[in-house]
């Protein structure tokens, strides 16, 4: 994969040619498209009809640096199996004692946007039953969008809690409605909301996470929860 990558910089013509033109004939020819556009996209959708060119020089990881991501990442993946298919196979085999991060569509998202086939309300509901029920022999976080829904769909778990944090949305020129839109309002500041949902007490596990001060903090919501503290290191 590095050795295919080599060479190629971030450029509109590419993506445009890996996008529309290239026509990969195995699997790592396959991997290598995936993994340019992945890097060159905006926000790194791959949903083919939102594929954009995003890469900015600031804002994008420079190609001379995919090679050490690469590898970075070929190293902690030594060892791990890979699945791909639905979450509830995933739950349902997963050993007794198993910890398990699960970090699914957002809630309230514009799935059409990211995905090709969207995380369906049902799916949302079919996740937190499963939840529910394997819940006494694994240990999981999991990180959704905050809404009534989600806490709602969770009101059983021990803990929920609540990262707010700043974020700019700055977007090339590729994008239709960048080009729309004022330059006044360009790279914007939202407030973003987060919840992480344990159905465990993370000070009982003996590694309580460090506060970090450059994240945001991390309240607990304490609603008709248990109340809990708990600062976290990005
Ligand atoms: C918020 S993303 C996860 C991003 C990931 N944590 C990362 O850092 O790259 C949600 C993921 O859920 C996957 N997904 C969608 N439907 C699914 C399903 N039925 N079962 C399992 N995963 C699904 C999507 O393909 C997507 O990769």
């Amino acid at each position: 994969m590095i050795a295919l990558l080599r060479g190629h910089e971030a450029t509109k013509e590419k993506h445009d040619y890996f996008k529309n033109i290239y026509l990969p004939v195995n699997a790592l020819e396959r991997a290598f498209r995936w993994y340019y556009l992945n890097r060159t996209s905006y926000s790194g959708i791959m949903n083919v009809v939102n594929c954009y060119w995003g890469y900015g020089d600031k804002f994008s990881m420079q190609p001379k640096n995919w090679p050490t991501q690469l590898r970075k990442c070929s190293a902690k993946l030594q060892g791990a199996s890979l699945l791909c298919g639905d979450f509830a196979t995933v739950i349902e085999q997963a050993p007794d004692g198993a910890f398990l991060f699960i970090d699914p569509p957002y809630y309230n998202a514009d799935q059409a946007k990211f995905y090709t086939f969207a995380f369906t309300k049902a799916d949302h509901h079919r996740l937190a039953e499963l939840m529910q029920q394997h819940s006494k022999r694994l240990r999981f976080l999991l990180t959704y969008d905050d809404s009534p829904e989600i806490r709602g769909l969770y009101g059983w778990a021990e803990i929920i809690l609540v990262k707010q944090w700043n974020y700019t949305i700055n977007r090339t020129d590729d994008q239709k409605k960048e080009r729309q839109r004022p330059q006044s309002e360009k790279g914007t500041r939202y407030m973003g909301r987060e919840v992480f949902i344990l159905n465990y007490d993370p000070s009982c596990v003996g590694q309580v996470p460090v506060a970090h001060p450059q994240v945001g903090s991390m309240v607990a919501n304490v609603g008709h929860l248990r109340a809990a503290q708990l600062a976290f290191a990005e």
